[in-house]
């Protein structure tokens, strides 16, 4: 059985006690800001693609970029016998030749790096690797880094990718495919036109029901009724790590679904940014209840003491004076939604609820069906990539956030959602753990921007 001891052993986490000293540490060490790293074309023009981590995200980004004519995945690595038969089957089915392979110790990635060119190297490995993987491959000169969600875990890690973007001059985007949702880029469209008004507040989350997922028998994703419960090295796919999560902290671990729209629809890192939070936690029941009711109560992980409460609820406040509320409900019975609110002086869109409301427009104190609003405001980028993006994963989202990122590769510009989203929008999670550690205390956000916010303009998805 993994225990504890093995999760501390293996990863560089120590939970809220590392947020401490982060602050300092960033003032400390304000790099000189190199310009953009242009990459170099390839022989045969095409983008050359690396991965790091094949498992189950990565499936879906191998069908989205296997599909773009003009790219070549020239090298993969991983650790897992189990995720490199599924993603050569990926490739099988896509007719496509495999990429050399990287295979063996968990530094291998490293290898790779210092062996093979790349255009854009993308990262879908367990949260405690992101920032090593992310910050080895723009030291290794790779121009456009993708990194999986949440990008980082504490606030050290978060200003390591601020400082190592700004030092080489590396593209790193934070691979947020929610803000690349229909209704999230309708609704940042209404936003933009100024619908709503002046915006005031809003609400969000990742409320998605994860018990099977982070426990499986190591043969199917989804924990299956009557069979054997496992996590770690006898599991497949998030319950090999994921698990571990739950035991050690107690915050918000992914707040990215939920506030990377947010951070779209306020403008956060360009004209304005987020101020502080506070955190509270419930108590943790869910994960072993379910231990409990499929395992019974002599079951090895029934003696287990997961820190993660059930349901975490963030508040967080922006200096252009909205206020936010986060939740992350991973761990009860429940249908999945990111409980979006989007509101302002002059209405709202509530997501749960598929309404919306426009003082002057909608009849007064009656919502509105949002469908025929999200249908008027249809972003740009899904009339043009709409029916592309069909049959890719999460409703086609993460078809057209790799059309977005892999446009910017083409055109050697900046990335959708940079180095300064991904900090700020995951220093939730260390931040959170802080503040739930002591008692709900209010804590102040850096300014990972170092003073930029002031005059960077919205850049995310502007339609000409
Ligand atoms: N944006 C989304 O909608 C979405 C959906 C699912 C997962 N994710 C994110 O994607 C990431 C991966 O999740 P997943 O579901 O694919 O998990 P997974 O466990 O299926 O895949 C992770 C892979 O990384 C490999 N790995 C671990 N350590 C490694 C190392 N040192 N070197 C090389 N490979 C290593 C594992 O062997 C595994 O194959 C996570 O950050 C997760 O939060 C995002």
């Amino acid at each position: 059985m993994s225990t504890r001891r093995d999760f501390l052993k293996t990863t560089a986490l120590a939970g809220a006690g590392l947020a401490a000293t982060s602050f300092m540490r960033a003032a400390e060490k304000a790099p000189i800001v190199a310009p953009q790293r242009k990459r170099t074309p390839s022989k045969d023009g095409r983008i050359r693609v690396g991965f790091i981590g094949c498992g189950f995200r990565s499936q879906e980004h191998f069908n989205n970029v296997l599909s773009f004519l003009d790219t070549r995945v020239v090298a993969i690595c991983d650790i897992s016998d189990f995720s490199l038969n599924m993603t050569k089957e990926t490739f099988k089915k896509k007719g496509k030749e495999l990429p050399k392979i990287y295979q063996g110790s968990e530094h291998e990635y490293e290898n790779m790096l210092k062996n093979e060119e790349f255009d854009v190297v993308l990262i879908a490995s367990p949260w405690e690797w992101h920032v090593p993987m992310s910050v080895a491959a723009m030291k290794a000169g790779v121009p456009y880094v993708g990194v999986e969600v949440s990008a980082a875990n504490t606030m050290d890690e978060c200003w390591d990718l601020v400082n190592t973007s700004e030092e080489t001059g590396s593209q790193l985007m934070i691979l947020e495919n929610v803000c690349y949702r229909r209704d999230v880029m309708a609704t940042l469209k209404m936003a933009r036109e100024g619908l709503f008004g002046e915006l005031t507040h809003c609400r969000c989350g990742y409320e998605h029901d994860l018990r099977a997922v982070k426990f499986n028998d190591g043969k199917s994703y989804s924990y299956v009724p009557g069979t054997e419960l496992k996590m770690g090295p006898g599991a497949i796919g998030e319950a090999v790590w994921r698990t571990f999560h739950s035991i050690e902290r107690n915050g918000d671990l992914y707040p990215t679904h939920g506030i990377g729209p947010v951070g779209n629809w306020l403008n956060i890192n360009r004209g304005n940014r987020f101020v502080k939070l506070s955190s509270m936690a419930t108590k943790s029941r869910g994960l072993h209840k379910f231990v409990v009711d499929n395992g019974g109560p002599n079951h090895p992980y029934a003696d287990i003491n997961f820190k993660l409460g059930d349901i975490v609820t963030t508040m967080i406040e922006t200096i252009n004076g909205e206020t936010i509320i986060v939740t992350h409900d991973t761990n009860s019975p429940r249908p999945y939604s990111l409980g979006f609110r989007l509101q302002g002086t002059e209405g709202l869109w509530y997501n749960d609820g598929d309404t919306i409301y426009i003082e002057g427009k909608s009849k007064p104190h009656q919502w509105d069906k949002s469908a025929d609003w999200l249908q008027k405001y249809d972003h740009t980028l899904w009339k043009k990539y709409g029916d592309a993006a069909q049959n890719a994963g999460h409703g086609g989202m993460d078809y057209i956030m790799m059309t977005d990122l892999f446009n910017a590769i083409r055109e050697n510009k900046p990335v959708p959602l940079d180095c300064y989203d991904a900090a700020a929008w995951s220093a939730i999670s260390a931040l959170s753990e802080q503040s739930i550690a002591n008692g709900g205390v209010s804590l102040d956000f850096p300014d990972f921007t170092r003073g930029k916010w002031i005059n960077r303009k919205p850049h995310f998805a502007l339609e000409s």
